[in-house]
């Protein structure tokens, strides 16, 4: 069966497009390339250049390519700026995955997996986060990959397309194999930042509050390796073609690491000094946010191999020392 992926140019896109090509899918590549990387994309995947917010465009490559499945990684991700220009992100993320889904049901692909986010959760009253936890977006990010979800199950209730959402927690690490890496211009991820300092391409990494109701005052995140991701994406894919009903499920490594500890993990790891400077709060950003991942472990057999801290940082130095200007395109 031939899979689209839109957005398989970018960080987590293209890692999973690889894994996707790996283990014998026939993928078409569907990307704006406004942050995509001509060079992450597999040379034998199909490419086709275009944005959702033409739905044209889209409808004739899910006709003239045949595509049984979607995988929908496309969408804008940084949360602060979303905060900033939330109609950037309502059309982008919203009204781009409408004219997909709607293309979807024109032609007749009847199954796809969405790249959501642990953001759909705003700051949760329980930790561990269960997918059942109430849904309560603190930043416009999170609220459109809410809104999609939500659409997402009245399309399966009117015409039977069946889902599965993938909440990322903090992707992070490198694909060394594929020599894939996290590149974003403008970099706003924690991780890449701080290796940039590291690297000296930046004099500091700023800690964006200290005053939050963590361990050491400082933000609490699950960070998950984009390796394990790109895995589950397949569990998902295999869970939908088996016939297996629409599900939403966590990806986070269920351990979480505040800021602070994510700075002397790179420390570490890179050997170097790395000058951290204690800065304001960051608007949008909820305190602490970890997984529970029984459930995708239960109902997937999702086993996590690469997302051990160490590691994730490990790899996604390696890359960054190789490619100290990311991909250069
Ligand atoms: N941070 C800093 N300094 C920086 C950059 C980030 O202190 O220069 C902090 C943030 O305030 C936050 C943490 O590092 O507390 C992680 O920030 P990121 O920007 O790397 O990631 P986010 O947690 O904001 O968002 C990421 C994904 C979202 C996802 C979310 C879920 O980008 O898609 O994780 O946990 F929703």
């Amino acid at each position: 069966m031939r899979v689209l992926v839109t957005g398989g140019a970018g960080y987590i896109g293209s890692i999973t497009a690889h894994e996707l090509v790996r283990q014998g899918h026939e993928i078409i590549v569907f990307d704006n390339m406004s942050y995509g990387h001509k060079k992450a994309i597999p040379k034998n995947a199909g490419f086709v250049k275009a944005d959702l917010l033409d739905k044209q465009a889209i409808n004739k490559a899910l006709k003239e390519e045949k595509i049984g499945a979607v995988i929908h990684f496309a969408g804008f991700t940084s949360v602060g700026e979303s905060v900033k220009e939330p109609l950037k992100y309502f059309t982008n993320n919203v009204l781009g995955s409408l004219n997909l889904i709607e293309s979807m049901r024109e032609l007749g692909v009847d199954k796809i997996i969405f790249s959501s986010s642990a953001a759909v959760y705003g700051d949760p009253k329980r930790v561990p986060i269960r997918e059942d936890s109430e849904l309560k977006p603190e930043n416009p990010y999170g609220e459109t990959k809410r809104v999609f979800e939500k659409f997402l199950e009245w399309y399966k209730i009117a015409h039977g397309i069946k889902h599965v959402s993938l909440r990322y927690f903090n992707a992070a690490g490198a694909d060394l194999e594929n020599d894939i890496g996290e590149d974003h211009d403008p970099e706003t991820h924690l991780i890449p930042l701080i290796l940039k300092a590291a690297l000296g391409q930046r004099d500091k990494i700023d800690i964006f509050g200290t005053d939050y109701d963590t361990p050491d005052g400082t933000c609490v995140r699950d960070y998950v390796h984009v390796k394990d991701l790109a895995a589950a994406h397949i569990l998902a894919l295999e869970h939908l073609n088996e016939g297996g009903p629409s599900s939403y499920y966590n990806l986070g490594s269920s351990r979480g690491y505040s800021v602070k500890e994510v700075i002397d993990m790179c420390r570490k790891v890179t050997g170097r000094q790395i000058k951290a400077v204690e800065s304001p709060r960051r608007a949008g950003d909820p305190p602490k946010l970890v997984a529970s991942s029984d459930k995708v472990m239960k109902e997937l057999g999702f086993k996590f191999k690469h997302s051990d801290l160490k590691n994730i940082i490990e790899t996604a130095w390696s890359w960054r020392s190789k490619h100290p200007n990311g991909y250069g395109d």
